[in-house]
């Protein structure tokens, strides 16, 4: 059985093609960085006219790229949402009309289920229940899951999501866009010790998250500094460490509420390196197990979007059941329990 993905929720044309006994067989994600870069953001207008130019030659270069015709293909998922509405617009329409013409099931799907499930597609894979972690550009959300589809949210930002907030941060220092990963690349040349930013929420019980009064500290502490090359890496230092050690504390706090014993971080933020140390430190420190996705699949992929449809398609017996436009930009993830 094979499953082609379609992801054009975003700044990313993405296509994956699944199959059920070699898993991704091809894919390809095509980042729009380059267009919105001059905007300092993604203008959606631009995000959805790209995606229709890209995303035909895309599918016939991945199903080129795996030696399958398009009447091999058994399913089509894309991305139904959250996400910019003219952009799902580009990767529902192109689906379902594609699997209508090959008279096979289509599936709209959650973005951030995608993310969720992305770290099943490695060999080492985490077994169910386990916690995930998904930070992303619009979401951060701590979910325990039972199995597919049985998610229960623990946690959630109360304001910028953790992609958002380096987003925004990275954007008053000037750093342009896609700017999480560039600040996360300024920190590297910046002082671990110079600035201390504050945890947020971490005095407070519970697992949900703020993030959005550590811009405001970094633009503070920037407006009071002699804004140099240094100062800027040091803020951006500080910053990604007040970050990366909230998110630490509240799984730690998540591990310690559930009894599990596996965490599954996800998102565009999961391919953040410093999280990634501190999370493994925290595993060895818990005596717990954490799985990332490879970097390609933690931030925008189709390889998720078609393993997921793959997951509810060929075993949970779910397809889109009318040809109506089903895409949903504000798509709350608990729903979908
Ligand atoms: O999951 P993703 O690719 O798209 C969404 O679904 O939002 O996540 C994008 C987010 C952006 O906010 C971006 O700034 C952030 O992930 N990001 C990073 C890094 N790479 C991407 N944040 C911190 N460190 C990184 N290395
Ligand atoms: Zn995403």
């Amino acid at each position: 059985m094979k499953i082609l993905g379609i992801e054009t929720s975003c700044d990313e044309t993405a296509v994956a093609l699944y199959d059920a006994e070699k898993g991704i067989l091809a894919h390809d994600i095509y980042t729009q960085a380059a267009t919105h870069a001059p905007f300092g953001g993604v203008v959606p207008e631009l995000a959805s006219r790209d995606h229709i130019q890209k995303l035909l030659p895309m599918v016939k270069a991945v199903l080129g790229r795996a030696n399958v015709s398009l009447h091999d293909i058994d399913g089509i998922a894309y991305t139904a949402g959250p996400g910019l509405i003219g952009a799902l617009l580009i990767g529902s329409t192109f689906g379902k009309a594609l699997g209508y013409a090959l008279n096979i099931p289509t599936l709209g799907v959650h973005h951030m289920e995608g993310h969720l499930l992305a770290a099943l597609l490695e060999e080492d894979a985490p077994s169910y229940p386990f916690l995930a972690l998904l930070v992303s550009g619009g979401h951060t959300l701590l979910v325990k899951v039972a199995s597919l589809g049985q998610y229960q949210i623990l946690g959630e930002s109360l304001d910028d999501a953790a992609g958002e907030a380096f987003d925004k941060t990275a954007k008053l220092l000037g750093l342009g866009y896609p700017a999480g990963a560039k600040l996360a690349q300024l920190a590297k040349k910046g002082s671990p010790t110079r600035f201390k930013f504050p945890r947020p929420l971490t005095q407070k019980p519970g697992l949900d998250f703020s993030f959005s009064g550590l811009k405001t500290y970094a633009l503070n502490t920037y407006t009071e500094s002699s804004k140099g090359e240094q100062d800027k890496a040091d803020i951006a230092r500080a910053f990604e460490e007040a970050v990366t050690d909230t998110l630490v504390i509240k799984c730690k706090r998540a591990f310690k509420m559930t009894g599990l014993k596996h965490l599954v971080i996800a998102g565009g933020v999961g391919a953040n390196e410093s999280l990634r140390q501190k999370m493994a430190v925290m595993g060895a420190e818990l005596k717990v197990r954490t799985y990332f996705p490879r970097f390609e699949y933690c931030t925008d992929n189709a390889a998720m979007i078609a393993y997921t449809g793959y997951l509810y398609l060929a075993l949970a017996g779910k397809k889109d059941d009318t040809l109506a436009i089903n895409v949903r930009p504000r798509w709350a993830m608990d729903t979908l329990t």
